[in-house]
């Protein structure tokens, strides 16, 4: 889909201005060691910031950040291509010296490595680097991160059933609910419980009930289907519960002024 003139998918373009990170935060809740050597989706990957990190300085083994907006989704490729060609000398020469290092090694050596070889300065005169191809099929960033436009919830793709270890869905129920009303949102969890691996997990931000009513005003569509919800966020526990997800961990709340929200993990059962 191409990008929309009110934001009502919570497509926002320059999203990341506005909650900008080195690190995000909402990882940092996570252990140091969560994202090593899984497979990880990203549903809503906006421009990619965040799939990003997990490939680039958490060691997951391969991330797909999938989006509903076709600009987003390019935002996202040239963002994969940028940090690959700021990432320091150390990295580069760890992978393609030794592809076979242990992954809590290369976590520990993203997160302790410097990031100014190729400065952004450097990127802004002379463009980025190429990304060599992946003689050796090592899981290692940027291959590990890829990017597809999709509607996630109606577009059907089987080739993703229980094939991932770790789904994320940061910043989406909201825009899933008032699109799609109160089976759109069951339909979404159902989803995500089928595209993950028996023990899989799903680490979820949902948006508050009261941030609906400014949302919902942007659109007259979104506004009559506000009109119809009977389930409101603080229900998705019992929601995923009857799914066959476990009882949410809540991991804490993070985030400045609008954004600080909770963050919970549940586990397929
Ligand atoms: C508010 S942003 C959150 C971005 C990111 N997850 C984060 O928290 O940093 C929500 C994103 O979900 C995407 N989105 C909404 N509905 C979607 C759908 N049905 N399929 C795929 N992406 C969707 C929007 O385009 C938007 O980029």
């Amino acid at each position: 889909m191409a990008s929309t003139a009110n934001p009502v998918y919570g497509n926002y373009h320059g999203y990341y201005s506005k909650r900008p990170f080195v690190r995000d935060s909402r990882l940092s809740l996570l252990p140091p060691y969560f994202f090593a050597g899984k497979t990880v989706l990203d549903i809503g990957c906006n421009e990619g910031w965040v799939t990003c990190e997990i490939g680039q300085l958490w060691g997951a083994q391969g991330v797909l950040g999938v989006d509903i907006d076709d600009t987003l989704i390019r935002a996202a490729w040239k963002r994969r291509r940028s940090l690959w060609s700021q990432q320091s000398l150390g990295p580069r020469l760890l992978q393609d010296r030794d592809p076979s290092v242990v992954t809590s090694k290369r976590v520990k050596q993203h997160h302790d490595d410097d990031h100014d070889y190729f400065p952004a300065s450097c990127e802004h005169s002379y463009g980025p680097l190429p990304i060599p191809s992946n003689r050796t099929g090592a899981a290692v960033f940027p291959h590990t991160v890829t990017f597809r436009t999709v509607d996630w919830l109606t577009e059907q793709d089987a080739s993703d059933e229980s094939r991932y270890d770790i789904v994320l869905a940061f910043s989406i129920t909201k825009w899933i609910h008032l699109n799609h009303g109160d089976d759109g949102i069951r339909t979404f969890f159902q989803k995500i419980h089928r595209n993950l691996k028996p023990g899989g997990t799903l680490v979820m931000e949902p948006q508050a009930w009261e941030t609906y009513s400014k949302a919902k005003r942007m659109d007259e569509r979104l506004r009559d289907n506000a009109k119809h919800l009977q389930l409101r966020p603080d229900d998705f526990h019992r929601v995923l519960g009857d799914i066959g997800f476990g009882p949410p961990t809540h991991l804490g709340s993070v985030g400045e002024g609008g954004f600080r929200r909770p963050v919970d993990l549940y586990v397929k059962i």
